[in-house]
């Protein structure tokens, strides 16, 4: 018993102690977007529902009864209005109501009253169809968003029913009463059908994955972390934003620090991304290993001047040639330690505390270590959006480099930290700007892309805000090629 209390306390002080390192926050603006394009699709898909038969009995006269049933009920015609959904503070979700809906049904009817059968097709009309309807958001211990139906009201105006075939006099001498009855019944079937409906769009939340595969190296967790919060006029959603290794899963030796993201009311979506997001993918490469490069002779630029040998090397290390007379040689470089991103108001920063251990290649291929450095370099950047691609700049703002250890005696450090830094400011940082100002392509899904989107650094985190724009789904897209084939 008390181990269980335990590791009970021990979670719940977990999940307490965690902070969210990506936010999103829907506006009301999203909201109204996705309902328009949710009625679009209900519109299109309402022709293709059956609805469940319906049977009953009737008492007519003091001893009589007509027991009927309806099968085959599809709709015919549905005006459907745009329903209206919003915000709903009080249970944390959201309100649908649709209200004026008429709908035109045709079917079969079967009906028997004592000794007489009597069947055939029936057109029904239903108007003034309303519902409301409250669904609580939360979310499940998995992490993932959940929906429970709070709250459903139905209710149908009116119905009118035309039959049609055998005996259909048995149903016109009671028309009133018959019609009255199927309302009641239509009003009963329709909370029902939208429970299924909630619950059936909360099996494939449930289903949905909270972790994605990002490349060969690294995962992203994207649980929820806490409860959806829901005011007036947003959604604001936290998830977990962290990124491990493939290979060697480990928490990192820091944790995400709490922020708020504002809401823009004139986009549909903001997202705000941590710096802890980036930063346990740094993390998870660094304890992977794999932060690390060999560089060789051949991989220096051939217009350089200085080349990765001992005679190039003797201006900055004059010992060397001395010591190993025109010999080749081989730099490993890698991170000292956890390549940290700072996102400061309107800039992000990085400190990269490095190291490069030299080494002559001896005639016989072997490798003899030379010494040590140390390079430690701060860079800060811009990030901003244009044509759709995220783009960026990046400049050196500090660059030092000195002597560690060393296997071939002392030697000043000066010159060599010029002529390195020389090589930064006038080769790499030019290439690498050079590949930021094109830019990367903003995510994209199959069913969405971004629209309009706006990146800021704020402290602490950078904000995403875009409308969005639903592309042609699947079904849409079978749909069209169906009958491109069929014509
Ligand atoms: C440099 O390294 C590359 C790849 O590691 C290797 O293919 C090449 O043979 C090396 N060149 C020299 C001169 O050692
Ligand atoms: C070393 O570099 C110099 C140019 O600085 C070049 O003349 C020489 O041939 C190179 N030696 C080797 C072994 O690559
Ligand atoms: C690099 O940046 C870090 C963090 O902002 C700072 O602590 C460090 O002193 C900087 N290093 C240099 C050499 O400016
Ligand atoms: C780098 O930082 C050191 C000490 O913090 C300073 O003396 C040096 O001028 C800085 N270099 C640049 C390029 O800012
Ligand atoms: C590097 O050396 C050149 C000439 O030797 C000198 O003009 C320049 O100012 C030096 N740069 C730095 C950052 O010390």
């Amino acid at each position: 018993m008390l181990p269980n209390v335990l590791i009970l306390l021990a979670l719940i002080f977990c999940a307490c102690g965690q902070n969210p390192a990506i936010r999103v926050v829907v506006t009301d603006k999203g909201l109204q977007y996705g309902r328009h394009a949710v009625a679009g699709w209900i519109q299109d898909k309402l022709e293709l529902v059956t609805l469940p038969d319906m049977s009953g009995e009737m008492r007519v006269g003091f001893l009589a009864r007509i027991g009927y049933t309806l099968t085959g009920i599809t709709i015919r015609k549905c005006d459907f209005p745009e329903p209206s959904v919003e915000f709903y503070p009080g249970f944390s979700g959201l309100k649908t109501s649709v209200a004026g809906l008429d709908v035109a049904l045709a079917g079969g009817w079967e009906a028997h009253c004592g000794f007489v059968h009597g069947g055939g097709s029936f057109d029904m009309a239903s108007f003034g169809v309303g519902l409301v309807s409250v669904v609580k958001l939360g979310r499940d211990s998995g992490g993932h968003l959940s929906l429970t139906g709070v709250n459903c009201n139905a209710q149908v105006d009116h119905v009118d029913v035309r039959f049609y075939g055998d005996r259909s006099w048995l149903f016109r001498l009671f028309e009133e009463r018959f019609k009255d009855r199927i309302r009641s019944q239509m009003e009963a079937t329709i909370c029902p059908a939208v429970e299924e409906l909630i619950a059936n769009l909360e099996n494939r939340l449930e289903d949905m994955k909270v972790s994605f595969q990002v490349n060969e190296d690294l995962t992203l967790d994207l649980p929820l972390i806490g409860l959806p919060e829901v005011d007036a006029s947003s959604l604001h959603l936290g998830l977990k934003g962290e990124f491990y290794s493939i290979q060697s899963p480990e928490e990192p030796p820091f944790e995400a620090r709490p922020f708020a993201v504002a809401q823009q009311p004139g986009y549909m979506l903001s997202v705000g991304l941590s710096d802890f997001t980036v930063n346990s993918a740094s993390f998870s490469y660094f304890a992977a290993g794999l932060l690390q490069a060999f560089i060789n002779d051949s991989m220096i630029p051939p217009g350089s001047p200085v080349r990765l040998n001992t005679t190039s090397m003797a201006p900055f290390i004059p010992q060397l040639p001395e010591m190993f007379p025109d010999l080749p040689m081989a730099l490993q470089i890698y991170a000292r330690d956890v390549p940290v991103f700072f996102f400061r108001s309107g800039a992000v920063t990085l400190s990269s505390p490095c190291a490069a251990k030299a080494f002559v290649i001896r005639p016989d291929a072997t490798l003899a270590p030379l010494f040590q450095l140390h390079v430690d370099s701060n860079f800060s950047g811009e990030v901003w959006v244009a044509d759709g691609r995220l783009k960026g700049s990046v400049s050196m703002d500090n660059f030092t480099l000195s002597l560690a250890t060393t296997e071939i005696g002392p030697f000043k450090t000066d010159a060599l930290e010029n002529v390195t830094q020389t090589l930064m400011e006038t080769s790499v940082l030019p290439q690498l700007n050079g590949k930021l100002a094109t830019g990367f392509p903003l995510p994209r899904t199959v069913h969405a892309q971004l629209v309009n989107p706006f990146v800021k650094v704020e402290e602490g985190f950078v904000a995403f805000c875009s409308d969005a724009e639903l592309l042609k789904t699947q079904f849409e897209i079978e749909h069209n090629l169906g009958s491109i084939y069929s014509t």
